[in-house]
């Protein structure tokens, strides 16, 4: 998890108003801190899932909710439509609780070892990932699902399995991956068109 705070809060400075802090960053001045400085609406609403991954994650880390800076949590809102899934990734800096609110997901998670880890998580229920662990939800529900993912960091960071590996800018070079993975540099070009932006 994050540092300790040393103080009751450190309402974050919009951007622009300071230099990055350790830890966490720049408060706003506490005179001009306000009820609504600890108040987050945004997850409130379903995101569209209407994408290649039939998912949507609405972030509630430090840079969307200010009042989280320097309290050492944080949450985000995973809308699945049915069959969506929310894809491989790992935070680094923490480790994660799954609280599904509606439907039905698999949540999983692969340890050190290569173990995988997962169960069928149903509304009220959670399942926990351990920091650092690539994991995913899938909606294995004939309905919509949504959960609520809470973090022990303000900022817990994504790494994104496919996009890290397949659309890195500049690329790594299709040599290095085809070897990584043992395919044809071929694979590798069909892979990076899907996750290459440019
Ligand atoms: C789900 O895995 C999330 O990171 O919100
Ligand atoms: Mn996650």
């Amino acid at each position: 998890g994050d540092p300790e705070p040393v103080q009751d809060f450190c309402v974050a400075a919009p951007r622009g108003d300071g230099e990055a802090a350790f830890p966490g960053l720049p408060c706003k001045p506490a005179s001009t801190v306000v009820s609504d400085d600890f108040f987050f609406a945004a997850h409130a609403r379903a995101a569209s899932t209407d994408n290649p991954m039939g998912s949507a994650v609405t972030p509630g880390n430090v840079e969307a909710f200010p009042g989280l800076n320097t309290l050492g949590l944080s949450l985000n809102r995973v809308d699945l439509a049915p069959g969506g899934v929310n894809p491989l990734h790992s935070h680094p800096r923490s480790a994660e609780l799954v609280h599904v609110e509606d439907g039905e997901m698999l949540v999983g998670f692969v340890s050190t070892e290569g173990k995988f880890y997962s169960k069928v998580v149903r509304a009220g229920e959670s399942f926990v990932i351990p920091r650092g662990m690539m994991h995913f939800q899938y909606n294995v529900g004939a309905g919509a699902a949504r959960a609520m993912t809470v973090f022990n960091s303000q900022l817990p960071g994504v790494v994104l399995a496919a996009q890290s590996l397949f659309g890195a800018e500049p690329e790594i070079p299709d040599a290095v991956l085809a070897k990584s993975f043992e395919v044809d540099a071929e694979i590798i070009k069909l892979l990076k068109s899907k996750f290459r932006k440019g």
